[in-house]
């Protein structure tokens, strides 16, 4: 599996512990920065990976953020593009389950690193429910 992987300066550090931690397991993956703690736009990163998720040339992405909000608002503005902001383990794999969600938010500013990986680790993990009526909801977001 291809993870795509970016933040902005107040995402970067726990950003750098998810894509040691992916890498360690042995997933492929890119990541589009930043790649310092220097003042930069959410944004920019934002839409490189929801585009390369729209386009398929990743299976997933991660975004960090101070709160997960910048890049969820900014992802889910890309076509194709089911972003959720995660802080807990319920909803990690709710938002698979029901919302077949294919990229993922969180905020540096807001959890700490083990929660991250854990979170990250079971949004992987989880495989879509396909049920009829979660499928319904997810073609109407589609629409
Ligand atoms: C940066 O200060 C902060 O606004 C950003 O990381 C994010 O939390 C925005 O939603």
């Amino acid at each position: 599996m291809k993870i795509v992987l970016g933040s902005d300066h107040a995402g970067f550090a726990l950003k750098e512990e998810v894509r040691k931690h992916l890498e360690n397991t042995g997933f492929d993956v890119q990541d589009f920065g930043t790649h310092n703690t220097e003042s930069c736009d959410y944004n920019d990163s934002a839409k490189q990976v929801a585009e390369a998720v729209a386009a398929k040339k990743a299976d997933r992405g991660v975004l960090i953020c101070g709160t997960g909000i910048g890049m969820s608002i900014q992802a889910n503005k890309t076509k194709g593009v089911r972003a959720a902001l995660v802080h807990d383990m319920f909803s990690a794999k709710a938002t698979r389950l029901h919302n077949d969600s294919n990229v993922l938010t969180m905020g540096g500013r807001i959890i700490g690193e083990d929660l991250a990986k854990a979170i990250v680790d079971v949004w992987l993990n989880t495989e879509f429910s396909g049920d009829a009526r979660h499928i319904r909801r997810v073609e109407k977001i589609e629409e």
